[in-house]
């Protein structure tokens, strides 16, 4: 199987009612990229590995080194899908410049095919001036994690008329701009329509409806990995479960001497 490509994703939404909607969920280690790999159009290499990964309380703090780090591990265990990977907060708001040298370190260091950055409008020109210079990037609009510390918490996006209306010419600025795909994070239904309505390139939905072109999930979230999750989020298996038991099973035969047996010791040949 050949590694899929951005402009094929990009073009995806051109395939019109037939284009079955685009699969993307995210990866932080190469072990899990390869299970994912075959399943999914994209892999997403999101800066969610702060609360995932490290327990920190926000994706604030978030460095390049980190994300190239994670992304070379996910280009390493895939060979099919497409792998983004986020630019961290506070590695590209400043100017054009500043994000291309921060997207050319993390494509350089992990062999990653394209960026997603967070931002509407204002980030259009960077969008444009990577792109042009060859850095494909993916944006994301609607709840913007990154912008926790303004926005007060990651409530559902688009309440209001002003901000729904925001939202989708965010979308289109990024689309005009050549993103070629867009994530809406948490907005409501009728914006995660118009704004698909709106723009070229296939947008992705994460609790933004089944309207969007493509869905995205944190693995962990949808795996049962965590107890508490976002309302959008299906859990799929109980994998925190599942480790649970395992964990204790095997606690409680080490502790009763019955592992290891005599199938897991080496002895000396006879
Ligand atoms: O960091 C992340 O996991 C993301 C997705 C949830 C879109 O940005
Ligand atoms: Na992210």
């Amino acid at each position: 199987m050949k590694r899929l490509t951005v402009p094929k994703i990009r073009a995806h939404k051109a395939d019109g009612e037939t284009a079955k909607p685009l699969v993307m969920l995210t990866a932080y280690t190469a072990r899990q990229a390869q299970l994912l790999d075959a399943h999914c159009d994209m892999l997403l290499v999101g800066d969610s590995l702060a609360q995932v990964i490290y327990g920190l309380p926000t994706t604030i703090p978030v460095t390049l080194d980190m994300m190239a780090t994670h992304a070379a591990a996910v280009v390493r265990g895939s060979y099919h899908s497409v792998v983004v990977v986020d630019m961290p907060f506070g590695s590209y708001e400043q100017s054009p410049q500043q994000a291309f040298e921060s997207a050319t370190f993390l494509l350089k260091q992990s062999g990653a095919a394209a960026v997603k950055l967070e931002g509407g409008a204002q980030m259009a020109e960077t969008v444009s001036f990577l792109n042009q210079r060859g850095i494909p990037v993916m944006g994301h609009v609607g709840l913007t994690p990154q912008a926790v510390n303004v926005l007060g918490g990651y409530a559902a996006r688009g309440r209001s008329d002003a901000e729904a209306e925001k939202i989708v010419g965010d979308a289109r600025a990024l689309d005009e701009a050549g993103a070629f795909a867009i994530v809406l994070e948490g907005v409501l239904e009728p914006i995660a329509i118009e704004a698909t309505g709106a723009v070229s390139c296939p947008t992705i939905g994460i609790g933004a409806s089944a309207q969007c072109d493509g869905q995205v999930l944190v693995t962990e979230d949808m795996l049962g990995m965590f107890e508490r999750v976002p309302r959008f989020v299906k859990k799929y298996a109980d994998i925190a479960g599942v480790i649970e038991t395992t964990v204790a099973q095997y606690a409680e035969e080490v502790r009763g001497r019955s592992f290891p047996t005599p199938d897991q010791t080496y002895q000396p040949k006879s």
